[in-house]
């Protein structure tokens, strides 16, 4: 069932793209303007937007830290187009965590940015979300259930994960799409640092694709890669003890 009004062509929307600068975010302010979409792109690396998507989108450059300077970034975009018609947030880190590695400045900062990064964003494009316009979330699968040396990355994306769920009923009445984008493992500099195995890793523009595609169908939770993202939906029906048990096993943590 749709929970949000299906998209039937990108032609002319006007798209705002956070953490464009590289990986899924990156992919995907490619794909939309492939499909004739006005993308505006954001993230801290002007050069890295400039040289990437220059000529092609509004290039925006922001800190989703930085609550002003992101509200001022809605207001040059809304001045330049008239509105905004969706909003996604990819920017976001990941570090790897465990209680006795734990550095609380980098939980602070991996909170500010992956969590409090989305209320600064939605705080600047509040003002712009009418009946017909869109807000989403990357979240991750990692945000469904506790999983070892994850401590601040999946605390974070279990908020993001609340947060869109909130953010949908509340805005259904006033006709504002919601998106919650939960990807499994995508190739990105985000995750070439990592040491340990990914299973069903797919690259950047598959999981831009997805992104599209879930959005077309009007789709709430967009999830993938489908096979991955299954089985831990799954995982997390089972009691603690039995959750517990297989992701220690598949994890070998
Ligand atoms: N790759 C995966 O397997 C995977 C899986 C699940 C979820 N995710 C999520 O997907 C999102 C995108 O990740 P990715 O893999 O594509 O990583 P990525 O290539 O590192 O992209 C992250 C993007 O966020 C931007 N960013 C970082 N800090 C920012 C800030 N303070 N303000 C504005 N932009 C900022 C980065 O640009 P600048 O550095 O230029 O600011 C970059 O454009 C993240 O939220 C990540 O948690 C990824």
């Amino acid at each position: 069932m749709a929970l949000n009004p299906r998209v039937a062509s990108w032609q002319g929307r006007r798209v705002w793209i956070v953490g464009a600068s590289s990986g899924i975010g990156a992919a995907t302010a490619a794909l939309l303007l492939d499909r004739g979409a006005r993308v505006a792109v954001a993230a801290r690396s002007a050069g890295a937007l400039q040289e990437r998507f220059g000529g092609r989108a509004l290039v925006v450059p922001a800190d989703v830290t930085d609550a002003e300077g992101l509200r001022a970034a809605a207001q040059r975009i809304a001045a330049e187009w008239g509105g905004i018609d969706l909003t996604l947030d990819f920017a976001g880190t990941y570090r790897e965590m465990r209680p006795w590695t734990m550095d609380l400045a980098e939980v602070r900062a991996i909170v500010e940015l992956n969590l409090v990064g989305a209320f600064n964003l939605l705080d600047a494009v509040r003002p712009y979300l009418k009946s017909g316009t869109g807000f989403g979330v990357v979240a991750s699968v990692a945000g469904y259930g506790g999983l070892p040396n994850s401590l601040a990355y999946g605390a974070s994306k279990a908020g993001l994960i609340n947060l869109a769920q909130s953010l949908w009923l509340d805005y259904r009445a006033r006709g504002v799409a919601v998106y919650l984008i939960n990807p499994g493992f995508v190739e990105t500099p985000l995750t070439a640092k990592n040491r340990f195995p990914m299973p069903f890793l797919i690259p950047a523009d598959a999981a831009a694709k997805a992104i599209v595609k879930g959005v077309e169908r009007g789709a709430f939770e967009i999830h993938f890669p489908r096979r991955f993202s299954r089985l831990l939906k799954l995982l997390n029906l089972l009691p603690d003890f039995l959750y517990f048990r297989c992701v220690r096993k598949f994890t070998g943590l």
